[in-house]
């Protein structure tokens, strides 16, 4: 049960200290897409060109957080729900710790992803949406998920029995054509602009 009497203990190092240390304005990188639209790879590379370049990150990726933080939770509408509230206050911590943090979640709901970017201030919510359309991600099914979910082996599976609401306006947009590489470094250019890097 929550309680009342829990009062917010400001810390010492500040977070521009902390921000500073690093030689870095903290951000959140926040992919969004279908399952198998490349997510996680162009984050992943997006994380080795900015670790090349000495700066700190963390990468929360659907997978993995589904097998330790939110492994007990499942695919209905609460339950994404509840996954993406729980890693935007992940995300919103590491922003505070000074870093750039990038994720992998289809999170599907526009509402969510919103709540997420009210979390951290302005500018902080960089939104990603990787937009390679669902006849793609299906032809690679990477993890043969589409074709158990064609079956109807898998309920509520996202872009066949459950829906994927696509950003009206994403901070970057990438075009399901698009390299790894030039999708990386687009994303690279957007941090170097505004000055994130
Ligand atoms: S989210 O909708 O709550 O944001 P998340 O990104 O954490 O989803 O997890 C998606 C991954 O879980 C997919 O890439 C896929 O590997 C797997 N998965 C298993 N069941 C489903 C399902 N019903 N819908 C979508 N993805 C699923």
């Amino acid at each position: 049960m929550s309680s009342n009497n829990i009062v917010w203990h400001d810390h010492h190092v500040s977070k521009d200290e902390r921000s500073d240390l690093k030689g870095q304005s903290p951000c959140i990188l926040w992919f969004t897409g279908l399952s198998g639209s490349g997510k996680s790879t162009v984050a992943n590379a997006v994380e080795v060109k900015l670790a090349e370049m000495k700066k700190h990150t963390y990468l929360l990726d659907g997978d993995n957080v589904r097998h330790g933080l939110n492994k007990d939770l499942g695919f209905s509408d609460e339950d994404r729900m509840e996954n993406i509230r729980r890693i935007g206050e992940v995300s919103a911590l590491f922003v505070d710790a000074g870093v750039i943090v990038l994720t992998a979640f289809i999170s599907p709901f526009l509402e969510d992803r919103d709540t997420v970017r009210a979390l951290v201030k302005d500018g902080e919510f960089i939104e990603v949406f990787v937009d390679t359309p669902l006849e793609i991600c299906e032809q690679r099914d990477p993890k043969g998920l589409y074709a158990k979910a064609r079956r109807g082996e898998i309920p509520e599976f996202t872009g066949i029995s459950s829906p994927y609401e696509a950003p009206e306006a994403a901070e970057i947009h990438l075009k399901g054509d698009m390299s790894i590489e030039a999708s990386a470094d687009a994303i690279l250019d957007y941090l170097r602009d505004k000055k994130y890097i």
